[in-house]
């Protein structure tokens, strides 16, 4: 079984100590076989954000990987970093690679740059995947027959219902990636908003996707800060949701997905009220 531990978007400016240190407490006793951090890591870039998360990173649980969100460039109100090296500070703090990878036994880990300092959109908030990043993204994942795929990026696959904001660009061709690759999971975050589906092409393998809250920021979207936890077999994959009650990170619904001729279904979720009527 594969185990691991997904969060997103602390937003080091933004963010509420106490529900950090609490997260770590809840992380260091769920020890996961990986931790993977989704993005918007800070809320402008800073130096001093930067440093900040850097120091809640090194206290996650290892392996780590970690990719950089739309915040981890420097904003508008710094146009000449943002335009000639927008990730030059997050570099000097996390290191060069914007789209690590992780392998170990039976498992396949691309992380992908959604990220862009300028698009085709007045709304540089959105993600956009470029050509060379889905073409280094197919390239990786050819490489691990047999192995659970997972890909991570920051940008969501699925606007939740009521939910107007844009998804990934452009999705078809995601969509072809994760379907061509048998992709089994993809970890995002950016909406705040914690959500878990599967998806994929028409009548074609479908992955799940793990769309994850705000882990310790105060910039909430309807709902509490919380991540995700995945258990992961060849056959199953169960995701127990956490979310800030106020004083902890508890599970309050666990979601189950099987896997088919078409890659993966469900998702069947249990609340932890439904748990307690049964009972
Ligand atoms: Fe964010
Ligand atoms: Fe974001």
């Amino acid at each position: 079984m594969i185990r691991i531990l997904h969060l997103s978007d602390p937003h080091f400016g933004a963010a509420d100590p106490a529900v950090a240190a609490r997260f770590l407490t809840r992380a260091a006793e769920l020890a996961p076989d990986l931790t993977v951090l989704s993005g918007d890591l800070t809320m402008r870039a800073r130096r001093r954000e930067l440093i900040e998360a850097r120091s809640f990173v090194e206290r996650l649980p290892r392996p780590r990987l970690v990719i950089p969100g739309n915040h981890d460039i420097p904003a508008m109100n710094q146009p000449f970093q943002r335009l000639f090296s927008p990730f030059q500070r997050y570099r000097e703090i996390f290191g060069a690679e914007l789209e690590p990878i992780h392998t170990a036994p039976g498992l396949h880990v691309v992380g992908m740059n959604s990220s862009k300092a300028f698009g085709p959109s007045l709304d540089w908030s959105l993600g956009h995947l470029s050509p060379e990043n889905l073409r280094r993204a197919h390239q990786r994942l050819s490489g691990a027959p047999g192995s659970f795929r997972v890909l991570v990026l920051h940008h969501p696959l699925i606007a939740p219902e009521g939910h107007k904001r844009d998804v990934v660009r452009p999705l078809p061709s995601l969509l072809e990636l994760i379907a061509s690759h048998r992709v089994d999971l993809i970890l995002c975050g950016h909406f705040h908003c914690s959500h878990l589906a599967a998806i994929g092409p028409q009548n074609s393998w479908h992955g799940v996707v793990s769309q994850a809250a705000t882990v310790c920021s105060t910039r909430l979207q309807g709902e509490p800060q919380g991540f995700h936890m995945i258990r992961a077999d060849h056959d199953f994959i169960e995701i127990e949701r956490y979310v800030f009650d106020g004083e902890n990170f508890a599970t309050d619904t666990s979601f189950h997905f099987a896997r088919g001729a078409e890659g993966w279904g469900g998702a069947d979720a249990t609340t932890r009220r439904e748990e307690a009527r049964i009972a």
